[in-house]
């Protein structure tokens, strides 16, 4: 499935699942993403563990992966999952020695991300159970295109591809604090906030959920 966008030539949504493969791919997707969440929590875990994490969302058969193209380029990419529940589950039972192998480095580094990690592998309990439900996991779009509406463009095709699969809501959650531009995005998209939490690192985040 191709979407082509209109107003902004030469830019394309699309579906990795319906694409003869394009070499590089994952590692591009990482690349983007250690560029545009920096300090996050996976950045810090390297490019290779990014560059798998994003292998197992476009290997496992509920994985969304949509990228946006400027001719052969990657700008941008959109991720999730239609069935969350169980999905780091089912990733880490396929791929816990590559995981583990690809976060080391980071560990050696920094011994105290061990506990964040290991808190985030039990997130499958945390998942959505409801069948209704897919999950948004992670967008960005290189910083040089951002703010011409290739954001908006990567939503909408995700919220198609959702409708496309019978799903009746998309669930997601971003940080609450110093992340208004963020949280303005998905609030203009039509998210409504659902709910605001801590995690157990004292992380204040909000959840959102957008009802197609
Ligand atoms: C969030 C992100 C994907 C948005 O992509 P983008 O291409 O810059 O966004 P768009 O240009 O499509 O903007 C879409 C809408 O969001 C709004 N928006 C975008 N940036 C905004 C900002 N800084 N403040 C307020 N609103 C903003 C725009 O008003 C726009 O609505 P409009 O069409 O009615 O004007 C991009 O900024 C990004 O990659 N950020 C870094 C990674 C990240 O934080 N991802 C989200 C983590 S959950």
């Amino acid at each position: 499935m191709l979407y082509e966008v209109n107003h902004i030539e030469n830019f394309y949504i699309t579906n990795t699942k319906y694409w003869s493969f394009y070499p590089n791919m994952f590692q591009t997707i990482a690349e983007i993403h250690l560029h545009t969440f920096k300090g996050f929590f996976l950045s810090s875990l390297g490019k290779k563990f990014l560059t798998e994490f994003y292998k197992n969302i476009y290997w496992d058969n509920s994985g969304m992966l949509l990228v946006c193209r400027k001719d052969e380029e990657i700008v941008g990419f959109v991720a999730g999952s239609l069935e969350p529940a169980g999905f780091y589950t089912r990733i880490l039972k396929k791929r816990l020695l590559f995981f583990a192998l690809y976060a080391l480095p980071a560990l050696i580094k920094q011994p105290k991300i061990f506990s964040r990690l290991l808190s985030a592998f039990r997130k499958p309990g945390d998942e959505p159970n409801d069948p209704d439900a897919a999950k948004l996991m992670s967008i960005a779009v290189q910083e040089e295109y951002q703010g011409y509406g290739l954001g908006k463009l990567l939503v909408e095709a995700f919220i198609t591809e959702c409708k496309k699969h019978g799903k009746k809501i998309i669930l997601l959650e971003t940080d609450a604090v110093d992340n208004d531009a963020v949280n303005c995005f998905y609030q203009n998209m039509g998210f409504q906030l659902s709910k605001a939490y801590q995690t157990s690192e004292a992380r204040k985040m909000n959840a959102y959920r957008f009802n197609l």
